[in-house]
């Protein structure tokens, strides 16, 4: 009898593991998705996600080889979940749908919203974004915004590993008000002409660490919005693409914000900017400090090093005013390679709030292989 029980349960265990374990796994072409890439997948993604977070304990989505047309904009609402973590496992592509217009208004294509524990492994999303810069680029107006590709909004612990995404119409991945976010190996691709596509947008959000990745686009690699903290970029190949960015700030009176931030060994190649602190020339009771660039490598890079303080872009509500934000403790640390401009280091700061405590340290920075030149406005610091 017991060796019958005995045979019973290690059968159960070889054709139904999750049951024993307590992993539930959905995949979601058992879930009627359709890899052709020219069916609507969407009905099954969202079954999928629904049937995982209803799960106790730990669930999985799985998402295999093949091309998965997602024709409308998803929710994953993480609020009513039982699930403890969501793993998505992802081995095929996610593909838009190639008319901007079926996304409709939708500001994100995929939006995780207040979920904890979702680890997204693998996966190749595919934005269509052409379409969308072209009607941008065309100067003919009546364009939608466009929709990032993937965003996670007031979420905890979360994992992006080993993510490629490409051709957004707007930025790629987005965290807005998240705790505790790693993100490894992921790969950014998008035309240098491309408006607005941002490779890794953050912004009030704590504890975001970013390794290991490769970033190419028409916009900032990385873009740091006010209220962040704790930050931590290293490993990362910038190019091309705006370059690293905290900021726009001031973009408000009322801004939180941005403090504890580290970008180690990036290498920016042919970039508009290197490393750069941006605000908007308005009041704000906004602020920047505690910041390190370190072994930052700048291949023909126009503007390495920048702080400014007096971007006006359209030159509405800006002239004649002063930005409000505070800048200080900012450390630049063995900062090698070349501008493609003779001014390298510019600092352009507030003449209310001067930047304080702005150090150099190992800058070393040429121009058509000579030293370049530095140019500083209201600005304090020292060079070792
Ligand atoms: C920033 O770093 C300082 C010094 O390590 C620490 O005391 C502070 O709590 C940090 N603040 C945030 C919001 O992470
Ligand atoms: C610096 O980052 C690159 C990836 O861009 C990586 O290959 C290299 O190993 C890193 N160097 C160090 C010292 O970590």
């Amino acid at each position: 009898m017991i060796t019958v029980m005995l045979k019973l349960f290690v059968l159960l265990l070889i054709f139904f593991p999750t049951f024993i374990i307590g992993l539930s796994a959905y995949n979601v072409k058992s879930l009627g998705a359709k890899s052709d890439g020219k069916t609507d997948a969407t009905k099954a993604f969202v079954k999928a996600w629904n049937e995982a977070c209803n799960s106790l304990g730990k669930s999985k989505i799985l998402v295999p080889k093949g091309r998965y047309l997602i024709q409308n904009a998803i929710k994953f609402d993480g609020r009513k979940c039982r699930s403890t973590t969501i793993d998505i496992d992802i081995k095929g592509s996610i593909v838009a749908p190639s008319d901007y217009r079926a996304l409709k208004d939708s500001a994100i294509w995929l939006s995780f919203e207040s979920v904890n524990g979702v680890t997204i492994t693998g996966g190749k999303f595919d934005g269509k974004g052409a379409d969308l810069w072209n009607c941008k680029m065309s100067g003919k107006g009546g364009c939608p915004g466009g929709a990032t590709i993937l965003a996670f909004s007031n979420s905890n612990n979360i994992v992006i590993r080993g993510l490629t995404s490409l051709n957004s119409q707007l930025f790629h991945i987005a965290f807005i008000g998240c705790n505790n976010v790693k993100v490894q190996s992921v790969k950014v691709l998008a035309p240098n002409n491309s408006p607005n596509t941002d490779g890794i947008h953050v912004q009030s959000s704590n504890g975001v660490t970013i390794l290991n990745s490769k970033i190419s686009t028409g916009d900032d690699c990385v873009s740091v919005g006010s209220g962040t903290s704790a930050l931590w970029i290293e490993n990362v190949l910038c190019g091309p693409g705006h370059g690293i960015s905290i900021g726009s700030l001031a973009k408000e009176m009322n801004e939180a914000g941005v403090q504890n931030v580290t970008v180690k060994n990036v290498t920016f190649v042919g970039t508009q900017n290197g490393v750069r602190i941006k605000s908007w020339g308005r009041p704000s009771n906004g602020f920047v400090k505690n910041v390190v660039f370190q072994q930052c490598n700048m291949i023909n890079v126009q503007n390495p090093i920048l702080i400014d303080q007096n971007y006006c872009p359209s030159k509405v509500g800006c002239p004649g005013k002063v930005s409000g934000v505070k800048i200080s403790d900012i450390i630049y640390q063995d900062i090698h390679g070349s501008s493609a401009t003779e001014i390298a280091v510019k600092f352009d700061c507030s003449s209310e709030h001067p930047c304080k405590n702005i150090i150099l340290d190992n800058v070393k920075l040429t121009y058509k292989d000579q030293p370049s030149v530095s140019s500083c406005t209201y600005a304090d610091g020292s060079t070792k």
